[in-house]
């Protein structure tokens, strides 16, 4: 137990996490292209913030909401989803006071007790926006172009959209019923769970993971046969933008999603080839849930991205990221002198922004040395006792290893010079290398 993490949960890593670094610097740049504005809400809420804002018969609700008590005895939740919290945080600091939209995103871990597998985990996390206060299907493009452009960036291929519309409550009014009289003959063959469903919401029954249940729904009346008119006219203006916009999309009349705030359009991408869980990333409109959080009349729509898949997906696609790692320059010291003027250079290096480590352990030459080659430096300063007194050091090119002799007050500003030179081929910086290239160097 001590040394096991909970089930469904992950360690981030050295060696992995540099993927995540990289992959939430592209989240982040591209949010800031498209104007939004990041937000950091708590990571557990009053329990009653879900059930509300999610909807009591979703299966995150029923069955996937880590909720305990504090010791006040309050009923609190850790999020499971982002939306919710940015309402909340909408209607509590009244962001949506000033000019419309408002547009946000964020990046945050989410919790679900869902049965874990690969690309299903317990504690995930999710790059999400969310805009406030336009209606117009243009923004709905907007944002699936969105979701297509951060995927296209970071090298995903053979994603297909899935398009729908859920219509809004009048629609569904008349989708429901007609839901409920396909599966009136039917009703004791569903699951406990949708035979509850079927009075409450109907529509859930489809998320049901059940091969019974699923079966049961296959040949259900769709829900754009019960589209209003104006819901059918903003559904085909959506599909006129992205047409526009060249995004091929797959209509699916039967994706209504996990989640009951949605309306109108709903969409999910899915990468192909990837394995069960292949739904990267998904969203829709919800234009009613800020009313139903208690605040004004204002329309909503978002997506998240499951960052654990994208991850993934990037892995089976074999796509290689472009790394990037700073190049580390080592401090060899011989002796409690040298050990000092390692100390005292070391910082002298950070200050002028380069990344330096020296030996605290006063080792042997040889095995500083195979340290320095270990941390794949790019230079290495050889402060020893006798040079130290001359007040000279030795500084070796590790790539090349050459060596040459400098005074000690100069070293900073050749290493400087030095590692400014080479500009890596992706533009990184001055300090910045392709990973690869480092472990190429120790050969
Ligand atoms: P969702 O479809 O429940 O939507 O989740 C969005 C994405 O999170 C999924 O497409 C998937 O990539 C990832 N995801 C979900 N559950 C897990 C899990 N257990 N393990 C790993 N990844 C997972 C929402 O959460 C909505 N709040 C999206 C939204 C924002 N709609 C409007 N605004």
């Amino acid at each position: 137990m001590l040394t096991t993490r909970p089930r469904g949960t992950n360690d981030l890593l050295p060696g992995e996490i540099e993927k995540w670094q990289y992959l939430e610097g592209v989240l982040r740049e591209v949010a800031e292209l498209y104007g939004y504005q990041e937000i950091r809400t708590p990571i557990f809420e009053h329990t009653e913030l879900f059930q509300r804002g999610v909807g009591e018969t979703t299966d995150i609700v029923e069955k996937e909401m880590y909720t305990f008590l504090d010791r006040s005895g309050r009923s609190l939740t850790l999020r499971p989803e982002g939306t919710a919290s940015t309402v909340r945080a909408l209607l509590e600091n009244k962001l949506h006071a000033g000019a419309l939209p408002v547009k946000f995103y964020y990046i945050a871990p989410m919790f679900r007790y869902d049965r874990p597998q690969a690309g299903r985990y317990r504690q995930f996390h999710q790059f999400g926006v969310e805009v406030f206060g336009a209606a117009e299907p243009g923004l709905d493009a907007e944002v699936i172009a969105m979701m297509l452009d951060i995927y296209g960036r970071l090298g995903l291929k053979d994603l297909r959209v899935e398009l729908n519309s859920v219509g809004c409550s009048d629609c569904r009014k008349v989708y429901r019923a007609a839901l409920q009289e396909h599966l009136k003959e039917k009703l004791l063959e569903l699951c406990p769970t949708c035979q509850g469903r079927y009075k409450k919401n109907p529509l859930r029954i489809f998320d049901c993971k059940s091969r019974q249940c699923q079966e049961l729904v296959a040949d259900a009346p769709t829900i754009t046969e019960s589209l209003c008119p104006a819901c059918r006219e903003h559904f085909s203006r959506v599909q006129e933008y992205l047409k526009e916009l060249q995004i091929p999309y797959h209509l699916n009349p039967y994706m209504v999603r996990g989640l009951d705030y949605y309306t109108r359009t709903a969409f999910e991408i899915v990468a192909e080839g990837i394995g069960a869980q292949s739904s990267i990333g998904g969203g829709g409109r919800y234009d009613n849930l800020v009313e139903e959080c208690g605040g004004p009349p204002l329309p909503g729509i978002g997506y998240a991205m499951g960052m654990e898949r994208i991850l993934l997906a990037l892995e089976k696609q074999q796509v290689k990221l472009p790394l990037s790692r700073r190049q580390t320059i080592f401090l060899a010291a011989l002796g409690k002198e040298a050990q000092k003027a390692a100390a005292v250079l070391a910082q002298e290096l950070r200050q002028r922004g380069l990344s330096a480590e020296w030996d605290y352990q006063g080792r042997s030459l040889k095995a500083q040395l195979k340290t320095a080659d270990r941390l794949g430096a790019v230079f290495t300063v050889i402060i020893g006792e006798e040079e130290l007194q001359k007040g000279t050091v030795l500084i070796r090119k590790m790539q090349e290893s050459r060596q040459e002799s400098l005074p000690l007050e100069q070293v900073g500003s050749y290493l400087e010079k030095e590692c400014g030179k080479g500009v890596s081929e992706d533009g990184a910086g001055t300090m910045e290398r392709e990973k690869t290239g480092a472990q190429d160097s120790k050969n």
